[in-house]
């Protein structure tokens, strides 16, 4: 797990150049995900992460070479071969309606092995799998129109459709947001065992930090376009001024620990869950 399969130095990127609306998204980020590794990106509204989300798939390259590598691929060199990096990192974009185009859902689903060119039965094959996957069933849905769906169920089969390109780095921006508790949760689990067990590598763009402590090893804080802070997830979580600073709520759990601690609490550790709340505040109160 220490070769990195996304690397960027110095990126930047700016919008609409040379006209009045013109916006600098990415002002030199440094960035890098591990194989394997599972990462958090958070910030506030307008911070960069779509723009990076973007990069980290190739719809977005650097125009010139040495800025970004994905998989060994300089994605700023024009001859670059862009398609294995499409399939190699998936991105489940921030509005899914961005994402899907075909008339019914089983053929967004089966879009991507399609362009791969795999034969009928494993584009089917994997059409079922993927759809199972995120909670949709293949026989209810396959010939639904994908425009007549709700919002949460577009972001399914926009996942679907990621999934079904198996790639080894999953990207979702913003994906938990549009979904009721029990789809997050079910999501959150999936991701988590895809991770554990299959060594997917996972970028999770997110603005509910709570979605975070049970899944990811590190967070890479973006304000302006740059990167503000980084470090261990822990770490990040218990930064509870630092992330009101910048408009972000630390779980809630760590908020009531900081302000347990202010009123004179000393808890041995620094809980983000209810489970570790409870376990610290027993601890410490001895009960
Ligand atoms: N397609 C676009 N055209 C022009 N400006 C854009 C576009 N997409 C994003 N921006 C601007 O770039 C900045 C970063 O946006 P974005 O990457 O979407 O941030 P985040 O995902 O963190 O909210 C914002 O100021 C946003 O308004
Ligand atoms: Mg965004």
């Amino acid at each position: 797990m220490t070769e990195p399969i996304i690397e960027v130095n110095g990126l930047r990127h700016t919008y609409l150049e040379d006209t009045q609306l013109t916006t600098e998204a990415l002002r030199g980020v440094d960035f890098h995900v591990l194989r394997g590794e599972a990462i958090g990106l958070i910030g506030p509204t307008g911070a960069g992460k779509s723009t990076l989300a973007q990069f980290c798939n190739a719809i977005l390259r650097p125009s010139r070479p040495n800025v970004m590598r994905i998989a060994g691929i300089d994605t700023g060199v024009p001859s670059a071969r862009i398609g294995i990096v499409r399939q190699r990192v998936g991105l489940v974009f921030q509005n899914p309606a961005d994402q899907l185009f075909e008339q019914y859902v089983g053929d967004d689903v089966a879009y991507g092995p399609r362009q791969m060119g795999l034969p009928r039965e494993e584009t089917l094959e994997r059409v079922r799998w993927a759809m199972s996957m995120v909670g949709l069933d293949f026989d209810s849905f396959a010939n639904r129109f994908t425009f007549s769906l709700s919002g949460g169920e577009m972001r399914r089969v926009a996942l679907a459709g990621v999934l079904a390109l198996r790639p080894e780095v999953l990207v979702l921006d913003e994906t938990t947001a549009g979904l009721d508790p029990l789809g997050r949760r079910e999501l959150l689990s999936l991701l988590r065992r895809w991770h554990e067990e299959e060594g997917l590598t996972l970028i999770l763009i997110t603005t509910q930090l709570s979605d975070l402590p049970d899944l990811v090893d590190r967070i890479v804080v973006l304000s302006s376009g740059r990167v503000a802070f980084e470090g261990a997830s822990r770490d990040v979580l218990a930064q509870t001024a630092r992330l009101a600073d910048l408009g972000l709520a630390a779980p809630p759990m760590a908020r009531l620990a900081q302000q347990l601690q202010e009123g004179g609490l000393r808890l041995a550790l620094k809980p983000l869950t209810v489970a570790e709340a409870e376990e610290a505040i027993c601890a410490t109160l001895r009960c």
